[in-house]
């Protein structure tokens, strides 16, 4: 079975991806940390990510998923970025490189190919309207602008790091535009999805409500 989770960055989509995969006993596949992994490695080898968007010349690359307990695990190339995932430039940068053609196909057809072995959660930008259109049950996660800037700050916050809630905003911000105007699979509301608005609810609230309406 799968489920599929999209919405704009820093909505919560991870988090709650990750309480409903334990409740129901299935994988949690986080897509944005393929991209991130992506990032990582092409920044490794070279590349100006900044302007990656129609560049054909990336070298095939070979992405792998794997679990330790509930941990994922993402190599590129055989190399493991898990270090430098949650960096703030690789936030940055990874919306950059999630706009380039290669990459995304490179990360779809591994997508696809895990779940034909695996029960999954799926949360990312497109992945109940593009990679897997036919998922079982397909949600929409939504929230204000202010309230996610308001949530990465705290967590920004907790960790030490001293950006400013504005800034925060205005990072947000710009990965919302590049993530709804990428030409290919841009950030929709998928068909059949169910919208959540959490604006106003707590974690476990969302939870809940998206449990409420899985039908096994
Ligand atoms: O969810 P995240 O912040 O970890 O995602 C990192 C970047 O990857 C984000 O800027 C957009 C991109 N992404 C994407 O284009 N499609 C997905 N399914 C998941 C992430």
């Amino acid at each position: 079975m799968i489920i599929t989770i999209d919405g704009p960055a820093g909505s919560g989509k991870s988090t709650v991806a990750e309480a409903i995969s334990k409740k129901l006993g299935f994988i949690h596949f986080n897509s944005g940390t393929l991209y991130r992994a992506v990032c990582c490695y092409l920044l490794d080898v070279g590349f100006d990510v900044e302007n990656i968007k129609f560049d054909t010349k990336i070298k095939k690359f070979n992405i792998s998923v794997n679990y330790n307990g509930n941990r994922q695990i993402v190599l590129v190339n055989n190399k493991d970025y898990s270090a430098h995932l949650r960096d703030n430039n690789i936030s940055a940068l990874s919306a950059s490189v999630s706009v380039n053609k290669i990459v995304r196909d490179t990360i779809d057809n591994c997508q696809r190919k895990f779940s034909k072995t695996h029960n999954m959660v799926v949360d990312g930008r497109d992945i109940g309207s593009h990679v897997f259109p036919n998922a079982d049950f397909k949600f929409y996660l939504d929230c204000s602008i202010k309230e996610r800037a308001r949530r990465r700050f705290k967590e920004e916050k907790s960790k030490g790091n001293k950006i400013t809630l504005k800034e925060i905003e205005k990072q947000i911000s710009s990965r919302d535009e590049i993530d709804k105007n990428k030409t290919y699979a841009p950030l929709v509301v998928p068909k059949n999805a169910e919208i959540i608005d959490c604006t106003k609810l707590s974690v476990d609230e969302t939870v809940n409500l998206m449990l409420s309406k899985i039908k096994r």
